[in-house]
């Protein structure tokens, strides 16, 4: 899979492709995650990429022209799946659109700033929008960090127990089982006795049973899906 991200803030972004699980994946060539820093497509000694509204009103937006030339590039450069901008407007992220994007071959992403960006960009290229929950950030680069880790440790190959990711919270629509590990009694607090029975059926049970237990009465809206 590959990944372009096309932000003003480039700096903001890298660091998390540069630790850990992601940087494995890159590394392992699981992943191919590229930046591309928005003033590169400017024309003028300034670099701008932003301006003021048309119709007046507070906030600056960024300017199509940019934008038009990093992705028109881009596209002469292989086909992408989904051109994606991150927005407070879109569709909020959930598992199953991170499960969905994993899938894909080459997507972009694009990171708003100010107030957005020209309507005319999500007219013209943006084939989906996400939003990463119901609060603003001060520009699209944490939402797309977010969105790139989640889609990443999906890559099979990614994470070393291949299984592990089917059993994280949210794959079912169910949140994921109390665990435990060393040392079975800490200062009291017991481990349950179900997980050294040496009865994998049992405990199998017991977790499924604790994971439906946790999502009634944390996230009983999950179970309505
Ligand atoms: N940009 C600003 N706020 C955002 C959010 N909640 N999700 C994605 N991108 C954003």
């Amino acid at each position: 899979m590959r990944i372009d991200i096309i932000t003003v803030l480039p700096e903001l972004l890298k660091s998390p492709f540069e630790a850990s699980i992601l940087k494995r994946a890159i590394e392992a060539n699981l992943v191919e995650v590229h930046f591309h820093n928005l003033r590169d497509y400017t024309s003028d000694n300034y670099k701008t990429v932003d301006d003021y509204q048309f119709g007046g009103g507070a906030g600056m937006v960024m300017l199509i022209e940019p934008i038009d030339k990093c992705i028109t590039k881009l596209k002469s450069e292989r086909t992408y799946d989904e051109i994606i901008y991150m927005t407070p407007d879109g569709e909020t992220l959930k598992q199953g659109v991170a499960n969905a994007l994993s899938l894909k071959k080459n997507i972009i992403v694009l990171c708003g700033h100010y107030k957005g960006v020209d309507q005319r960009v999500r007219d013209m290229f943006v084939t989906k929008e996400i939003s990463i929950g119901d609060y603003v950030l001060s520009g699209g680069e944490l939402g797309a960090a977010v969105l790139c880790d989640a889609i990443i440790r999906l890559i099979p190959g990614v994470l070393g127990n291949e299984t592990s990711a089917l059993t994280d919270s949210f794959q079912d629509n169910l949140l994921a089982p109390p665990i435990y590990t060393r040392p079975r009694d800490y200062k009291g607090h017991k481990v349950p006795d179900v997980l050294f029975s040496g009865n994998f059926p049992e405990i199998e049970k017991w977790r499924e049973n604790q994971a439906y237990e946790r999502t009634k009465s944390r996230r009983p809206d999950l179970l309505d899906d």
